[in-house]
């Protein structure tokens, strides 16, 4: 288990609990998605995590260590790096130097060089465009210098806040096969939130719907495909084709509030 979330609670305002008792894990090497309605607290799980939000209750497991409450520089120095939602690239920069600024946390110079050596490796698109001003990418372009800046610190978990936000679908799709990469070629454990259930699930291990701040359903991202209620909740109200529905594909287990 490279990951562990007990029964954690959190909010904004003293009170009042937007979390309100998230149990979930990821094991490594896994892809796991995290969806939900508007306002559920994925975003705000995401946030637990990475250590821009302390829990008020609960334990954030990170490879046997309770990271919860931890600065977010340490969280990152222990390699949970998180591409938010939206565009966080310079724009007025090249592609080179924001990769180099994903790398400010890093003091050894050869590592440095490794890492970039790897991201231009992965990305053959960076490498191409790397004299290019960010802001001159086309915004599935820029998703991938926004992972590729992350990847920078070497890190053993990613944490994704809809990533396909605002992308035409064939972007979406670019950077969908980006984050599969990841997972495949360089053996990053993902933890991704996406609103684009379908497209999120298709790439995914396993998911977990969150809504009002718990965890509600769990399962294999293809058993959540083919459950009626996330189909009408989530997938635009229908569910595949009986003849794409696999008959040995393990239930949806529902989680007792
Ligand atoms: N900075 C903040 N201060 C106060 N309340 C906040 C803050 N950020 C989020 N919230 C509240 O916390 C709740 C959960 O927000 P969160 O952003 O985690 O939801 P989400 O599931 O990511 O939703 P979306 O799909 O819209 O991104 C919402 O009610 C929201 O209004
Ligand atoms: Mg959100």
């Amino acid at each position: 288990m490279l990951l562990e979330l007990k029964n954690v609670v959190a909010g904004y305002l003293r009170g009042v609990n937007v979390l309100r008792g998230v149990n979930l894990h990821v094991k490594r090497g896994e892809l796991v998605c995290l969806i939900g309605p508007n306002g559920a607290g994925k975003s705000t799980v995401l946030r637990a995590i990475s250590g821009l939000l302390k829990p008020s209750q609960g334990e954030i497991i990170f490879d046997g260590d309770n990271i919860a409450g931890l600065r977010p520089d340490l969280i990152l120095r222990r390699g949970i790096a998180q591409v938010p939602q939206g565009h966080s690239s310079f724009p007025a920069m090249t592609v080179h130097e924001n990769l180099l600024m994903g790398a400010y946390s890093v003091s050894d110079r050869a590592e440095r060089r490794r890492s970039l050596e790897q991201v231009y490796e992965m990305f053959g698109m960076l490498a191409e465009r790397r004299e290019a001003k960010a802001g001159n990418l086309s915004g599935g372009q820029q998703k991938v210098l926004e992972i590729g800046r992350a990847l920078m610190i070497n890190p053993r978990l990613m944490l994704f806040d809809e990533p396909s936000l605002g992308l035409a679908p064939k972007m979406a799709q670019m950077v969908f096969q980006t984050i599969k990469q990841l997972q495949n070629e360089a053996g990053i454990t993902v933890l991704m939130v996406e609103q684009n259930a379908k497209s999120g699930l298709a790439i995914s291990d396993r998911a977990y719907v969150l809504e009002l701040g718990r965890d509600r359903l769990e399962g294999p991202a293809q058993a959540l495909l083919n459950d009626p209620k996330v189909a009408q909740l989530y997938l635009g109200g229908t569910t595949l084709d009986s003849d794409e529905q696999s008959d040995d594909v393990p239930a949806v287990a529902e989680v007792e509030a």
